[in-house]
This record gives structure tokens, sequence and C-alpha cells, in this order.
């Protein structure tokens, strides 16, 4: 939830820390705050709000050095303002810390530093961190960091330097992610890997309880004994200008336009027409566990939860196995009833929401094999779990989840044919067809995007209402709840999404001439349900806004032309409904937020990825 970074080398530590913090600001942008040590010392700046009020403020001709740490933050203790910006020092001010995580007992330990004379000037929990490192510190900062760590507890990843020890760097991962960029006589240390990439591909990613030693020429990465360990350089393969915006007004608007691309790319390699097959070549599922699989669950939270109800549909249709979805949130505590004949499923883009990990690490200890569906490649729910199936969809920036959210259901068609074929419930027949329609889906997309000038005008017409409805039935609810929490997240608008059946049941009650209903009517065979579902809420003074399939003007004749509006979308097999009818969702709820001046890449309140509870 905090982006941080720390460089050592020859070239301008400020200039390199400013733009690491940049391509981390979607991790969080409340407050940001640098600190560098040079030949004249240690210099530390710090502010409120986004990154460019910081970089106003800093001037590299005369605040620079050789080595130095930076932050950009998302507030879990302590109000978003200067006095809470990262970094924070300890009593002799010559030791600074930047981190993401939460202490959990830092009220326990800031106590008892008080009490040993620790003087404390802000409310949050990390500067406990610099306290407790002081604590220990007596010229040697990786044992002080090694002792500190003893007495922490809680999901942390923090990197220290001290001005009394030059030219060192010393981060610890427990919980969220800490890569480490390696260059040529430098060396980075940062939350994610587009912090470095401009300057190295070689990443090595440290797991938790590793402690790394960054200098010019070498790192080290240590246990929290001291005990060397081996962590072998990766190559990242993303190419760095994936993660700017090619033109692109925004991050979001060019990962929605990169959804054919991504789902392309999820596919490749995956599957043959030819054969009738799907290749998951990563998984090394065995055919004793396959054959007695008696249950599938998935955990996941916000998007990538209503990709696992997508999934589910899938599943259960193509390989007959009783699947249970569940936030991740209450998965972890519902002590779920799990045994060795069982899968769990989680799925992650980043790879690091903890509530996902948490309820993946509890499956495992009750037995279960574990799979992610994941984006990041060595995040941390990737070396937590059994198997890994990966989406392809390349970096995605933008705060609200778009193009690993269809990659994600991609994944999930992919595994629900593969389950089905190796239980002998689909042919290669069966499978050759929904193999074909899942490889028009990028094509079909690419038609829907076509569609984002229409759908500006619509969010003319809307983006000052206070309520949104959003109704969908079978496996387009679930799509429904999608585009209400696009619309939510990005333009603070309430909106909810609902089953259509459910309209009888309640919320018909909030149905007036103030409350739009956006209505996935598609071309299926619950069309003649959910036009019943629009003709009573336009009944009751409802305005429309009905998604439905080029050619079928069933709708047409219950709608009012000066009143109501029609999103048409490309005719397409049901199966691939989800992939094509979220499309226009995505851009609804873009257009809205733009018009509504809201920041889209960085909405208020939120961050990509939530590493605590
Ligand atoms: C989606 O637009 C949101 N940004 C959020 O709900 C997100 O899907 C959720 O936090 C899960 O993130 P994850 O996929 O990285 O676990």
């Amino acid at each position: 939830m905090c982006g941080i970074i720390g460089y050592i080398g020859e070239r301008s530590t400020t200039e390199m820390l400013l733009a690491g913090l940049r391509s981390l600001e979607y991790r969080g942008y409340d407050s940001a705050g640098i600190a560098v040590v040079g030949s004249d010392g240690m210099k530390l700046l710090r502010s409120e709000g986004k990154l460019d009020n910081l970089a106003r403020q800093v001037d590299p001709s005369t605040m620079n050095g050789s080595y130095g740490i930076g932050h950009t933050r998302w507030a879990t203790h302590g109000r978003p303002n200067e006095e809470n910006a990262h970094p924070h020092r300890d009593c002799s001010g010559s030791i600074v810390i930047v981190h993401n995580g939460i202490i959990e007992n830092y009220l326990d330990l800031k106590k008892a530093l008080t009490d040993n004379g620790h003087e404390f000037v802000t409310e949050t929990d990390t500067e406990i961190i610099a306290h407790t490192v002081e604590k220990y510190f007596d010229g040697d900062l990786e044992l002080a960091v090694r002792k500190a760590l003893g007495e922490l507890e809680g999901v942390f990843a923090f990197v220290a330097l001290s001005e009394k020890e030059p030219d060192v760097l010393i981060g610890a991962r427990n919980g969220p992610p800490l890569v480490l960029g390696i260059g040529e006589d430098e060396s980075f240390i940062a939350s994610d890997v587009p912090a470095f990439l401009s300057h190295t591909r070689e990443a090595i990613f440290l797991e938790d309880g590793d402690v790394a030693i960054l200098r010019k020429q070498s790192v080290r990465v240590v246990d929290i004994d001291g005990n060397e360990l081996d962590r072998k350089p990766e190559r990242i393969t993303w190419d760095p200008i994936q993660v700017e915006k090619q033109g692109f007004k925004h991050f979001m608007l060019k990962e929605i336009y990169e959804q054919p691309r991504a789902v392309r790319d999820t596919l490749l390699g995956r599957y043959s027409l030819d054969s009738g097959l799907v290749h998951l070549n990563e998984l090394s599922l065995d055919d004793d566990f396959v054959s007695q699989m008696t249950r599938i669950s998935i955990a996941a939270c916000g998007t990538s939860w209503l990709a696992a109800q997508v999934g589910k549909f899938y599943i259960e249709e193509l390989a007959r196995l009783p699947v249970d979805v569940d936030v991740a949130s209450e998965f972890r505590y519902r002590n779920p009833i799990l045994d060795d004949k069982q899968l769990v499923i989680g799925i992650t883009q980043s790879g690091e929401t903890a509530d996902t990990l948490a309820a993946l690490k509890a499956s495992k200890e009750a037995g279960a094999k574990t799979l992610v569906i994941c984006n990041v490649t060595g995040s941390m729910a990737t070396r937590v779990c059994d198997e890994t199936l990966y989406t392809h969809a390349g970096p995605e920036i933008g705060v609200a989840a778009t193009k690993t959210f269809t990659s994600q259901i991609v994944c999930l068609y992919l595994l629900a044919l593969h389950l089905g074929q190796r239980l002998g419930r689909l042919t290669p027949e069966d499978t050759r067809g929904r193999l074909a329609d899942l490889a028009r889906a990028a094509h079909i997309m690419e038609q829907a995007l076509e569609l984002s000038e229409p759908i500006m005008e619509i969010a003319r017409e809307f983006y000052l209402v206070d309520d949104f409805l959003f109704l969908g039935r079978g496996h387009l609810y679930p799509i429904a709840l999608e585009g209400a929490l696009k619309l939510k997240e990005l333009s603070y608008i309430h909106a909810e999404g609902y089953p259509a059946g459910e309209m009888k049941h309640g919320p018909i009650a909030l149905i007036d001439d103030r409350m739009p209903l956006v209505a996935l009517a598609l071309d299926n065979p619950l069309f003649e349900k959910i036009a019943s579902n629009i003709q009573e809420a336009k009944a009751r003074g409802a305005r429309i806004i009905a998604v439905i399939t080029e050619g079928d003007d069933r709708l047409i004749p219950i709608l009012d032309q000066d009143r109501d509006h029609v999103i048409r979308l490309p005719r397409h097999p049901d199966a691939i409904s989800p992939l094509i009818s979220v499309v226009p969702l995505q851009l609804l709820a873009y257009h809205i937020s733009v018009r509504r001046g809201c920041d889209v890449d960085q909405p208020r309140n939120l961050a990509k990825s939530v590493t605590v509870e």
C-alpha cells in the first residue's frame, strides 16, 4: 500500500529516487519523502499530498548524495500529513527508515522505548522501527536491523540507512513485496520492478524473512541470523515502455485498450485448435489428485473476487466440479472445511493482497492443494502456492483493475477446459469449439472498444447522478457487480450491482427517475427474464442504459428514445460474454470519472495493492 525505494550508486541519487517513486505512486499517494546522504551529510525532505509537491521542493543540485531512500505513502497509522510522511528517523536523526506495512505491536514497543528515553514525534508505527534499530546500533547497521527484526510483529517491508555507516542500505521483508535491482556499480531496492526497470532488468525478489545488504559493488541476502542466502537474480522481460502511458490520457484507458493483447498473450501457447487440447504445462496437478478432487474453493478480493464468480460458472459447467467462491477476508476467518482432496484457488493480480495471501496460507496448512492466478512474477502468492497460473497482462499501473480482470477470466476458462478434459467430461471436439470462441474474444473486444465515443456521450448525461444500479443474470451477474465496482471506485458515485432476479426482493424500492439502471441484456437464454426486469424498472421511472447484442432489437420497443440508451455489442458466443460485456462498463466508469474530474489512475483512499488487512 506504500511505495518504497532505495538507491546506491554513482548517479544522481535524488533523481533516481524521484523517478523511482514516480513509477510507484500507484501504490499510494497521500504524502512522500526522500533522504539522501552525500559528502555534506544527510538531507531529508517530506511533503503532504502527491509526489509533485515533493519534487517541486527538491533541487538535485543542492540536495544529492551517493545513496538514499524514498517513500510514497498510503496512510494506515497517522494522518496523511508531512509530519507522518516517511522517511522517519531515530532520536539521533542519523538512522532513517521507509516502510510499507503495519507493525502490529508498535504501541507496546513505543511504550518500552519511551520508558527508555526515546522521544517520538509522529503518530506512525514506522517511527518505532527507526528507534528499535537505534537501540541496537553500534556502527553495524545490518546487525542492528537483524536484532530489531526479532522485536517486530506484523507485516512489513522496510529499508534503512545510517549517516554513521556510509554507503550501505539494509532492507527487510516480511509480507509486502521488496525487490532488488542489480545494476553496474549501483543497486536498487523497491516495492516493485517498475521503480528500476529502465536501469536494470536483473531483479532479486526477496522472500519473507530475508535481509538485504546493498553496497555499490555488492548485494548480499541473509536471514535474520546473518546466514547467507542464495537468491539468484531473475531477468525481467517487460519492456519499460509498457509502463508508460503511450499517448493515452490515463494508464487506466491504456490498459482498457490493451485488453485484446492481454487476452491474446494469456492464451498464447496454452491450447491447440487442431488437437482441441488445452496445455497448461506450468501446472503439475497429478492425475490422482485431479481424479479424486472433490471440491474447489476460490478466495479473492475486489475485482479478482468477481473474476472468481465468473470462474465458478465455467468450472462447474465444463469440469462438473462444485466450486465455492468467497471474499478472502471472510474465507480466512470462517475455518473452511478443507482436506487434501480439495483445490483452493487464489486470484490476485498483484500477488500481494494480505487477505488473499492469508487465505492461501491457511488453506495450505489445512492440507488443501493451492493454486494462484496472478499477474506479477515472483510475487508472494506465487511463492506460497503449490501451483501458479500466470495472466500475461503486463504491468497494470491504474489502480482500477481492467486488463488483469479479463486475463483472469481467460485463465479460469482455460483451467475449466483443462480440468474438464482431464476428468473425461470434455472431448477434444467439445473443447475445440469453445477454444475457437475464446480465440475470437480479443477481436470482438477490439470491436467493443470502438464504442468509446458513444459511451462518452452517455457519460455526459449521467455523470452528475448520485446513485446507479447495475443488473445482470447468470455469468453476467458478476459483470454487473464489476461495473458497479468500477464506477464507485473511479467516480465516487454510489453504485450497486444486483442479480436481476432479486429486484422484487428489495432493490426495486430504490427505483425512480433519479436512479439510472444499467442492464446487461445480451442475446442469451436469460434475455426474456432481464427484459421483464427492465420493464418493471421503467414502469417506476428508471432511465435505462441497456447493453444489448447487435441485431437483437427485442428491447427497443419498451425503451424511450429520448430517455433511455442502448449500447450494442458485436454478436458473440455466450460463453465469452463476460469478457465482452465488461468493456462498455469499464469505459462508462472511465468517462464518468473523467467528466467528474476525478483522479482516474489514483482514486482517493485506494491503493493498487492492499498489502495489509
Ligand atoms: C479493483 O479495481 C480494485 N483496485 C480492487 O478491488 C482489487 O481488485 C483488489 O484489491 C484485489 O487486488 P488483487 O487482485 O491484487 O488481489
